[in-house]
């Protein structure tokens, strides 16, 4: 009971000591910290003013806001860190280090989080669907990791993320993509260097705010759906490199009016380029290259006139490419 009694007063009083103490013993747990000498416990009343990488809340500054250890050459887990005694943390940045294991359901807990970096290190196993509980999330980076398995469709549908990076992991697809629906204040969308295979995931198509979509590196072996060209009017860089696509290019290409990258070399996409190609766009990277394009080079490129890099080798075509190109301003093949 004594114990019992003690811990629900440690509870109810939480503190910049609390939260000190359990960064520390979080430190602790991991293998290796070779810049965090400023975490300890003969440190603990300086949390607020001294501690690296720590930022406390702006008004009270009285408890931990944000933790940016982005680069700090950790090793080590998320086991050993109580996500539920930091309530008020905000951003959370551990790109760049030697984090393995799993991420803890627990994160879930942390309903204030704005930014949520675990790029870059060799997190595996599955990503909790615990992560569509932080409905505050605008930035949430997993890329370049080891993650496996399909993205929970709530970590999908979080309504104010604009930013999502999941590129660099063994994503695969999930047995149904209607399940899915995209969070519309989304503008950013990498899941290049994955497993997603064979189907195109749908609901892509339904964020409308995207300017930003990398694909490149899955296995979709099917056609662009027609859908793309009407719903990503946004878009300004689209990435399909290395996708195992196929069939030809819509002329309703043109009606991304927004884009200026467009990347899908080394599929098997084939038919002539589009006739209208470039009309009303303003591309400035274009590269078709590796794939089963045929025909004459089409006059419209002369359209083309922003464009500063054109990759067309490794097709079929025919004709005169100077002569197709015209004279343009500042071109590299
Ligand atoms: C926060 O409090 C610490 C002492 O606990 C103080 O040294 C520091 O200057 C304060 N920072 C701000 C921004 O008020
Ligand atoms: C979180 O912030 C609130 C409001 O500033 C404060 O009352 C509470 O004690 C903080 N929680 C912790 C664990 O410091
Ligand atoms: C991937 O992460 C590792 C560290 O975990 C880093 O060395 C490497 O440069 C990163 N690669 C990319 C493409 O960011
Ligand atoms: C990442 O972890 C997996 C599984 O533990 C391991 O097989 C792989 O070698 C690790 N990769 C790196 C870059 O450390
Ligand atoms: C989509 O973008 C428009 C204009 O940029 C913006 O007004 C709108 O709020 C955005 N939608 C969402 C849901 O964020
Ligand atoms: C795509 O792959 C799936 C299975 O991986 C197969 O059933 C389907 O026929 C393929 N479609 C095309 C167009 O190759
Ligand atoms: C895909 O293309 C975009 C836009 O051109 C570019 O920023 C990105 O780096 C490319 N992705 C890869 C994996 O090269
Ligand atoms: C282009 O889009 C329109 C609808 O916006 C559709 O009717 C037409 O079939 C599409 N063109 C092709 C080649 O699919
Ligand atoms: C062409 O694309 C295929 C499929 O992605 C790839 O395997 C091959 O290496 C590429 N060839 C060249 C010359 O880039
Ligand atoms: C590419 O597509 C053409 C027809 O469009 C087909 O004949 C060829 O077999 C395909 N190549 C590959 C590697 O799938």
């Amino acid at each position: 009971m004594l114990v019992l009694m003690f811990l629900l007063s440690r509870k109810i009083t939480a503190s910049p000591t609390t939260e000190a103490e359990v960064l520390v013993k979080w430190k602790n747990s991991l293998l290796y910290t070779p810049f965090l000498n400023s975490w300890s416990l003969s440190n603990i009343h300086n949390l607020c003013s001294t501690w690296d990488a720590v930022v406390c809340d702006k008004t009270t500054n009285t408890t931990v806001s944000e933790i940016y250890l982005s680069g700090f050459d950790l090793s080590g887990t998320l086991h050993g860190f109580d996500f539920a005694s930091l309530p008020n943390l905000t951003h959370l940045d551990l790109n760049d280090n030697s984090f393995y294991g799993s991420i803890p359901p627990q994160i879930g807990s942390l309903s204030k989080l704005i930014f949520l970096d675990f790029g870059s290190n060799n997190f595996t196993g599955t990503v909790p669907y615990e992560i569509g509980h932080l409905r505050e999330l605008e930035y949430l980076s997993f890329n370049n990791n080891s993650f496996n398995g399909a993205i929970p469709h709530q970590v999908i549908s979080l309504p104010k993320v604009w930013y999502l990076d999941f590129g660099g992991n063994y994503f695969a697809s999930p047995p149904h993509w209607s399940d899915y629906s995209c969070m519309p204040s989304l503008t950013y969308l990498d899941l290049s260097f994955n497993s997603f295979t064979p189907e195109f995931p749908s609901f892509i198509m339904k964020c409308h705010n995207l300017t930003f979509l990398d694909l490149s590196f899955n296995y979709f072996n099917g056609t662009i759906p027609e859908s793309l060209y009407t719903n990503l009017v946004k878009l300004q860089f689209l990435n399909l490199s290395y996708c195992e696509m196929e069939g030809p290019l819509s002329s309703n290409l043109s009606k991304l009016s927004n884009l200026k990258e467009l990347r899908m070399g080394n599929n098997n996409f084939s038919g002539v380029l589009p006739p209208n190609l470039c009309s009303g766009m303003m591309l400035s990277i274009l590269a078709v290259n590796n794939n089963s394009f045929s025909g004459i080079f089409p006059n419209s490129l002369r359209n083309c006139l922003t464009l500063t890099t054109i990759r067309l080798d490794g097709n079929h075509f025919s004709g005169n490419i100077t002569e197709a190109l015209g004279v343009y301003p500042s071109l590299a093949y």
